[in-house]
């Protein structure tokens, strides 16, 4: 029996995690759930964005399946996700983008890969930002450790041998950030050194998503750092049908967080027309990452099935049904 973290949400979360776990009922996994708090409904009931008894459940369990969380905008908040990406050192966000049937894709057949992001240092660790008095000049301090590159790009190298991909691709800007761009890319080439059967081939970061766009079937593996990697994600997410369908994983050595990339979705909320898509093939994220792929392969295949028979699709992908309709649909064909 294995337990799981589960943060419901806010905005359209509960609706699609309800919907999520109607699915994974259905599979009959023996999973436990625990659920904790987190986000606007935890600020209310015990005063905190992120209380410590929802830290210690994901410490305990090692993994947990979230749903999108709000951060108040100007109260000094700062991101929960970056907290709990810090908190856990989920260091690898993995974003897997593959083509779906019947979706508003340009590419409906063809993109199968995966963006795999750091997700603790970079331009994202928050440090030395500064604006001049005058308003004048801002700056910020950026980091790259060869720890942080080195670990990342293992992750990468080792995703593609155990999934059997065949090409890694870096993603850089060496030619101008020369120290940090620089150093991700040093440590990169070291590391595809060691992994002589798996082809490696290095994009600068503009040349990159002109390439993504023009012809993204010659992608398989991504690896990138951290800000290049949110932009590329969701370049990604959008090749392949939008952020209903876009799910990732972030990873560290002690503890997994699964999630949709999509956010609370204000405008939608409490309509029960949310799609369910995303959180749902977090899901399967979390049952390969828990030994069990041939589930995760039934999971995504039902959804497949699914879209393909265009059941109960939710309005963002063109069908007139609604998050549990369709979350229903897609257990009728588990
Ligand atoms: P959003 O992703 O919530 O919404 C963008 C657009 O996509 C909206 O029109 C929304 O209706 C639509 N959309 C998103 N998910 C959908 C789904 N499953 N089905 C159908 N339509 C969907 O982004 P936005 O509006 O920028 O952010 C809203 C809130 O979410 C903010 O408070 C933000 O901080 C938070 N957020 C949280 C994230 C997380 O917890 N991982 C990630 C991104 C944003
Ligand atoms: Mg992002």
């Amino acid at each position: 029996m294995t337990t799981i973290t589960v943060l419901r949400g806010d905005g359209i979360g509960p609706e699609i995690m309800d919907a999520t776990l109607h699915v994974l009922d259905a599979m009959q996994l023996g999973l436990q759930y625990e659920f904790a708090g987190a986000g606007m409904v935890a600020l209310e009931k015990h005063g905190e964005l992120l209380p410590q008894a929802t830290l210690d459940s994901i410490a305990r369990n090692k993994i947990a399946l979230k749903s999108p969380l709000t951060t108040p905008v100007g109260e000094g908040f700062s991101s929960i996700n970056v907290e709990l990406r810090k908190r856990f050192d989920l260091y690898a966000n993995v974003r897997p983008a593959k083509s779906f049937p019947n979706t508003k894709s340009r590419f409906p057949a063809g993109v199968d890969l995966v963006t795999v992001r750091e997700n603790t240092e970079g331009a994202y660790i928050g440090e030395g930002q500064q604006v001049s008095d005058d308003g004048a000049t801002a700056t910020l301090t950026q980091k790259v450790t060869r720890k942080g590159s080195e670990r990342i790009v293992r992750y990468a190298f080792d995703l593609a041998r155990n999934t059997g991909r065949k090409k890694v691709t870096v993603v850089h800007k060496a030619n101008i950030l020369k120290s940090t761009s620089g150093l991700f890319l040093k440590v990169a080439r070291e590391v595809a050194a060691q992994y002589p059967e798996i082809q490696c081939n290095e994009l600068i970061v503009d040349n990159c998503c002109m390439q993504l766009v023009m012809k993204p079937e010659q992608f398989d593996v991504i690896v990138t750092t951290n800000l290049f990697g949110d932009i590329i994600s969701d370049l990604c997410a959008g090749l392949v049908g939008g952020l209903g369908l876009a799910p990732g994983a972030n990873i560290g050595e002690h503890a997994a967080i699964f999630e949709a990339v999509h956010g609370s979705a204000p405008d939608i909320a409490g309509k029960g027309i949310a799609n369910p898509c995303a959180l749902l093939l977090a899901a399967g994220q979390m049952l390969d990452h828990l030994g069990q792929p041939e589930q995760a392969a039934r999971l995504r295949s039902a959804i497949v099935a699914t879209l393909e028979a265009k059941d109960a699709l939710t309005p963002d992908l063109g069908g007139e049904g609604n998050t549990l309709s369709f979350a229903k649909a897609i257990a009728s064909r588990l």
